[in-house]
């Protein structure tokens, strides 16, 4: 049996992966698979090509991905393959004091096969600019009255100023669970990084837009709110968004709904409002997989969501007809980087002992993230 060390230098360069065809990579990734056994345990979001997720031993949307992580026993290494945030996550959960305890002190070892995979979202809110807008916030509104909710894309000390200042994390898939959670609480919630869920969320809570002014971090002067609105909101939401589904556009709805009588329209609630406000059914990668896979045969949709997912579910259901929504190709180009290549050389370096690309989030931030985390998968 193989066993998982963890040393400083890789055992094989990148370079020579480069030019080793599709087959050649996927029996050599096999190969490792079999050797580790139980030990590892591969995680693929559905937004991955297709050959990444095949080899992959669970797959899921971001809510079911922390839910393996924090769930799995057996495994000493999760090779994610996902974007840098969801490794943050997985390495969070997955070692856990009391995960820790169970295994006897032996870390789970989290690896993202391209480090270069990261989330152009999670990046538009820094720990610096949000602790910045918190105590601007203090200066107009009552903070121990305010919740920070930030969405699972984020920086882990994002999830940590959640933790310690008695806020939560959420996911595409349970975002009205948690924003009923922390308004039982307090009056206010700033939400933070992606605008459009927050918003498409609470509107179908009732809150209003103008109870939900958005939080600009590069105006110099109070987010580019006057303080009058701080006050008189519900939410605060941040100027972020999804570089893949801010591309969904309403006039993509309007043209599919003249040109295919009986369209269904299915987005993604990281869309802009005007495309939720105009679909037929909202919500997380789960949520629309599931959607379609109950759907009679002959119905169909026109579907806004990342690329891979949409390409993999015609495939998946041809007794359905299912366009992407948008004429421009909308595909995560950081989920793309992790490629066979990547993942054939990451899994090979941990098979021989020399671990590449390990995420490993600080004792400090890891434990006040677990307290945001912990909150978020106690919901029902
Ligand atoms: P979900 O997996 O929660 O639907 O989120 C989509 C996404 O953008 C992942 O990065
Ligand atoms: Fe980030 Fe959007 Fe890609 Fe998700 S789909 S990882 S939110 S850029």
């Amino acid at each position: 049996m193989t066993t998982l060390r963890a040393t400083d230098t890789p055992a094989y360069d990148f370079a020579s992966y480069r030019s080793l065809e599709n087959r050649q990579l996927i029996q050599r990734i096999g190969a490792v698979k079999s050797a580790l056994g139980d030990r590892l345990l591969i995680l693929g979001h559905h937004y991955q090509q297709d050959e990444v997720i095949e080899l992959s031993d669970l797959r899921g949307d971001s809510l079911q991905l922390s839910q393996m992580a924090a769930d799995s026993s057996q495994c000493r290494a999760i090779v994610f393959c996902g974007v840098h945030f969801m490794a943050e996550t997985a390495d969070i959960l997955a070692n856990r004091p009391e995960r820790l305890t169970e295994r006897g002190g032996e870390r789970v070892s989290v690896v993202l096969p391209d480090l270069s995979a990261g989330c152009s979202m999670a990046d538009m809110a820094a720990i610096e600019q949000v602790e910045a807008a918190w105590e601007d916030l203090g200066q107009h509104i009552d903070t121990s009255d305010l919740t920070p909710v930030t969405y699972i894309n984020s920086a882990a000390s994002l999830k940590a100023f959640c933790g310690k200042h008695g806020g939560i994390v959420c996911t595409s898939s349970n975002a009205a669970a948690v924003l009923r959670w922390a308004l039982e609480r307090t009056r206010r919630v700033f939400f933070f990084p992606d605008q459009h869920l927050g918003r498409n969320t609470a509107l179908r809570m009732g809150i209003t837009n103008e109870q939900m002014p958005v939080w600009h971090p590069l105006s110099d002067e109070l987010g580019g709110n006057a303080a009058e609105d701080l006050r008189r909101s519900r939410i605060i939401l941040w100027q972020g968004h999804c570089s893949v589904h801010q591309m969904f556009r309403p006039e993509h709805v309007v043209q599919f709904r003249q040109q295919v009588p009986g369209i269904r329209i299915l987005v993604h609630p990281e869309c802009p409002q005007e495309v939720n406000d105009l679909a037929d059914v909202s919500g997380s990668t789960g949520k629309i997989i599931d959607t379609v896979s109950k759907a009679a045969a002959g119905t169909k949709w026109a579907i806004g969501t990342e690329l891979h997912l949409v390409n993999r579910l015609k495939r998946d259901y041809p007794d359905q007809e299912i366009h992407f929504l948008s004429p421009v190709v909308c595909m995560c180009a950081t989920m793309y980087r992790i490629d066979l290549a990547h993942l054939c050389w990451s899994l090979e370096n941990l098979a021989a002992g020399h671990p590449v690309n390990v995420i490993r989030v600080d004792e400090e931030t890891s434990r006040w993230s677990l307290v945001a985390l912990e909150r978020m998968l106690a919901l029902k």
